[in-house]
């Protein structure tokens, strides 16, 4: 089931990053890649390259948030995988891939933005092209939730079920929170401070990733702080539901 798969590699990634680079299967099975390029390149998607892009302290990689094997479900981000080839990204927001990656890489892991002819940009853009097909161009819709305030947040995600909850949240939330794994400069915090925090809050942040005070969070920004906003497409309102009651219960 791709919900479970998908989250369960990132979490195995996230866990085995500093010891083994998280290599995956596909870096080295991509038909147009050029020797030895995989193997650098995916260090940049997974590896601690790939936190290296970002500000000094900085844990998350692409694999913390986006998949490579086409699954989206239970990760933040879309697929990586036949992302390079689309005509634009981010709902149209970023003209080209560099534009889209810059955008993570400034607004979720803090770092500075890579320039075009850097060997970084050579390394991943050659990876993220050996794992997409040309002939995916269609951009991906960006469609984040979002409702008026808090009350209708709280109201759109009441009566989830808390014991399915648990494993949902270990498997999604998890990843970062059970490890107060670092996104930019913000540790991601454990699992009793969120309790703390009204159902309609906790629903309003996972799907907008706001509103402030957390960090750098700016309320009119759909991507405003260190942690990430999860489209309906990649957790369903029942999950969410769920995994809310788990926290609440
Ligand atoms: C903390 C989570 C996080 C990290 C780390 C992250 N991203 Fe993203 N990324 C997102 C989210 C959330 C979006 C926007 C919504 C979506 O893709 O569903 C996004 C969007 C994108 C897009 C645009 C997709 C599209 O079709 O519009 C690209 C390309 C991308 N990221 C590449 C990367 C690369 C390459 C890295 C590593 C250098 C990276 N991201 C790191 C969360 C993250
Ligand atoms: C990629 C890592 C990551 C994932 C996955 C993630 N979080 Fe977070 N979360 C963070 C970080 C980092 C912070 C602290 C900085 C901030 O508020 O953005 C945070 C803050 C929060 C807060 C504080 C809210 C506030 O208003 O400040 C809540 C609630 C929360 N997360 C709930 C969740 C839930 C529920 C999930 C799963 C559906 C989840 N998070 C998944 C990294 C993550």
């Amino acid at each position: 089931m791709r919900f479970w798969r998908s989250a369960a590699q990132a979490a195995v990634c996230v866990g085995l990053v500093a010891l083994t680079g998280c290599d995956d299967d596909s870096g080295s099975d991509g038909a147009d890649m050029g020797a030895g390029m995989g193997t650098d390149g995916v260090a940049y998607y997974s590896g601690a390259a790939s936190a290296a892009l970002g500000v000094a302290g900085n844990q998350a990689t692409c694999a913390t948030c986006h998949s490579n094997d086409g699954t989206d479900v239970g990760l933040s981000g879309v697929s990586l995988m036949d992302i390079a080839y689309r005509e634009s990204f981010k709902g149209g927001g970023a003209p080209d891939l560099l534009a889209a990656t810059n955008a993570c890489v400034t607004g979720w892991m803090g770092g500075a933005a890579l320039t075009a002819d850097s060997a970084e940009w050579t390394a991943l853009e050659g990876y993220l092209q050996s794992i997409s097909d040309e002939a995916v161009t269609a951009p991906n819709a960006l469609a984040p939730e979002v409702l008026a305030d808090e009350a209708a947040y709280e109201a759109a995600y009441a009566g989830g079920d808390a014991a399915a909850g648990e494993a949902k949240y270990n498997a999604v939330c998890g990843v970062c929170h059970n490890s107060a794994l670092k996104v930019g400069p913000t540790a991601a915090y454990p699992t009793a401070a969120l309790r703390g925090y009204t159902a309609g809050r906790i629903a309003q942040k996972v799907r907008t990733s706001g509103p402030p005070p957390s960090g750098m969070n700016d309320a009119a920004d759909s991507t405003p702080g260190p942690m990430p906003f999860f489209e309906p497409d990649e957790l369903s309102s029942e999950d969410l539901a769920d995994i809310i009651a788990y926290l609440k219960g």
